[in-house]
């Protein structure tokens, strides 16, 4: 039996709440719980706070998750990031991580379903570039309260596939409405038919076992990891989703 992992939640939202629910049940005790009411401008991250704790895991929003992740390092704890809509300052986060010798792992998403989609949509997009006939393009869906669009994630998959296209931009079109958990689409359509690999999430769930299998990992790790990297190579079993 793996021994208990002494986590601090940053941000207590809908992702906050559905890690805090699963972490018992992962063999994680969840000591600290920050939202926005006692955490400011990082204004909760101290070495009091924080004491004892094993991995601190973000979930806040764009415009929070630089300063946490500066404060976080300042007292030296190893983390996980979440929050989307902050990717184009990874150089930046890299150096904050090198200089303070934390581990870090990210991922605009840490469903194992996501991680295994950038793999197919990279192989798809290999095989349909060799056919000009076949236009590519990204949609994504997700709930009407998500702050940033387009998706980390659809933002990824197009990282991923981009380069099989050259110097064919493929759009990306964002939906938010209801409660949609998450929703990406890589297409390619021609005059005779078009073809979809398609990820929907049925919950949160599988982003909380991701991001609290990525704590176990992170554990005596330096350094910034990406979760894509990181999936499958513990000494834990692969998460349960
Ligand atoms: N990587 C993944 O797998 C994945 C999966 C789902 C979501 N996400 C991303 O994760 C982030 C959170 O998603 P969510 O659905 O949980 O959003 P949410 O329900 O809006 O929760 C975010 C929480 O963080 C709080 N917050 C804001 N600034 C803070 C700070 N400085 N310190 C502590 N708490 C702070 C917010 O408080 P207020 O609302 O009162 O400001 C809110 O309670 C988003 O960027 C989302 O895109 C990533």
């Amino acid at each position: 039996m793996a021994e208990t992992l002494n986590l601090a939640i940053l941000g207590y939202g809908k992702m906050g709440r559905t890690i805090a629910q699963l972490a018992p049940q992962r063999g994680c005790e969840v000591r600290l719980i920050m939202d926005i009411d006692v955490n400011t401008g990082g204004a909760g991250i101290t070495p009091q706070n924080f004491k004892g704790i094993d991995v601190c895991i973000e979930f806040t929003e764009p415009k929070a998750v630089l300063e946490n992740i500066r404060r976080i390092a300042g007292v030296g704890c190893n983390t996980i990031v979440g929050t989307t809509g902050w990717h184009d300052r990874l150089d930046e986060v890299h150096k904050i991580v090198d200089a303070s010798g934390i581990g870090l792992v990210y991922a605009a998403n840490f469903s194992i379903g996501v991680n295994l989609f950038y793999q197919v949509a990279r192989a798809a997009a290999e095989t349909f570039a060799r056919f000009p006939m076949y236009d590519p393009y990204l949609t994504e869906a997700h709930h009407k309260f998500k702050k940033d669009a387009p998706s980390g994630t659809a933002l990824e998959i197009k990282r991923q596939v981009q380069p099989a296209f050259k110097e064919r931009e493929i759009p990306v079109s964002c939906t938010r409405a209801g409660n949609i958990p998450g929703v990406h689409e890589l297409g390619f359509d021609s005059e005779a038919d078009t073809v979809i690999v398609r990820h929907t999430a049925r919950s949160r769930q599988g982003f909380a076992e991701g991001a609290l299998y990525s704590a176990r990992w992170v554990v005596g790790k330096k350094g910034l990891f990406n979760f894509a990297d990181i999936l499958g190579q513990g000494d834990t079993a692969a998460p349960k989703t």
